[in-house]
C-alpha cells in the first residue's frame, strides 16, 4: 500500500493566494495508485533526487531538453514564469539562476513533499514563490504569468487531468505569453529503444502512451485562443518539446 504524504505545514512556509485560505489539495488518485513510489515515498525523494539519475531515465538527454527550455528565455529572465510540478535534478535551480531583477519564479506541486525537497535545492530568494496546488485546479488568476512551463508532467496524468492541466496552463498564461511543454512523443519506426520504451512505459507509466498516440493539441480546450504550436521531437522522435503562443 501507498504510504500517505507526511505533512509539510511544520517545515515549510507555503504561499496562499490573497482571500479565504483554501484547504491544501488532495494527492490525486493516479498519483497516489501509480507514482507513490516515485513522488511520495520519502525513500522514493531520496533514491531519484540525483542528477545522474534523471539522466539516465531520460537515456542521457535531462540537461539537453532542460536547456531546450531555458532557451525559450534567453540568459536574463525579467518576466513571472510557472513552473507547473517540481522536476527532479536541477531544472528550477537553472531557471532560477537566470532569473533577472524583475524575473519572477512561481512552482506548483501537489505534493508537499515534492516542495520540501525544492526548497532545499533552492536559495532562499524573494524572487521564488512555492505553493501547494493541484495543476488542475491552479488559483492563480488569469494570466497571471507571461509564461507556464510543464516538464514530464503531461504523459502521468490520466487524459481528463491532462485536459484540465492544460486548460489551466492556458488560462493563467497571459496574452502574448508562452506555454512551454517538453515530455514523450512517439518514437520514429526506426529507433531502437521504441519497443522497449513501449515495455517500460506500459509497466509503470499507464497514461504516457496516450502521447505517443495523440497530439498534445488534442488535449487542449477546443476554444483555445492560441496565436500558434510550435512542436519539435528529439532523440529518434522519443521526447518533443510544444510551444505554445498566446
Ligand atoms: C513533473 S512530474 C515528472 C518529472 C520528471 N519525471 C522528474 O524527473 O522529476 C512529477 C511531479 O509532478 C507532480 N504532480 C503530479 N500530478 C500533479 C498535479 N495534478 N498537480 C500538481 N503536481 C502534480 C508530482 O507530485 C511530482 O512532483
Amino acid at each position: 500500500m501507498p504510504p500517505s504524504a507526511p505533512s509539510l505545514a511544520a517545515h515549510l512556509p507555503l504561499e496562499q493566494p490573497p482571500g479565504a485560505t483554501p484547504a491544501p489539495p488532495a494527492i490525486p488518485d493516479y498519483l497516489q495508485d501509480v507514482y507513490w513510489w516515485a513522488y511520495l515515498h520519502p525513500n522514493g525523494v531520496r533514491l531519484f533526487e540525483r542528477q545522474w539519475l534523471v539522466n539516465l531515465i531520460l537515456w542521457g538527454n535531462f540537461s539537453r531538453l532542460r536547456d531546450a527550455v531555458l532557451a525559450e528565455f534567453g540568459t536574463a529572465i525579467n518576466q513571472r514564469i510557472l513552473q507547473i510540478a517540481c522536476v527532479y535534478g536541477d531544472f528550477t535551480q537553472r531557471i532560477a539562476a537566470r532569473l533577472g531583477a524583475q524575473g519572477r519564479l512561481d512552482v506548483v506541486d501537489v505534493a508537499p513533499i515534492q516542495l520540501a525537497n525544492l526548497r532545499r535545492k533552492l536559495p532562499p530568494d524573494p524572487r521564488i514563490h512555492l505553493h501547494q496546488q493541484d495543476a488542475s485546479a491552479l488559483h492563480f488568476a488569469d494570466a497571471s504569468f507571461d509564461a507556464t512551463l510543464l516538464f514530464f508532467l503531461l504523459h502521468e496524468q490520466p487524459a481528463a487531468v491532462r485536459r484540465a492541466t492544460l486548460a489551466e496552463a492556458l488560462r493563467v498564461t497571459r496574452p502574448g505569453g508562452k506555454i512551454v511543454i517538453v515530455d514523450y512523443h512517439k518514437p520514429s519506426p526506426g529507433n531502437p529503444l521504441r519497443y522497449l520504451m513501449t515495455g517500460v512505459l506500459k509497466a509503470l507509466e499507464p497514461f504516457a502512451l496516450d502521447l505517443w498516440e495523440q497530439e498534445i493539441a488534442t488535449y487542449l480546450p477546443t476554444d483555445s485562443a492560441l496565436v500558434a504550436l510550435a512542436k519539435s521531437t528529439s532523440f529518434g522522435g522519443l521526447y518533443q518539446k510544444v510551444v505554445i503562443s498566446l
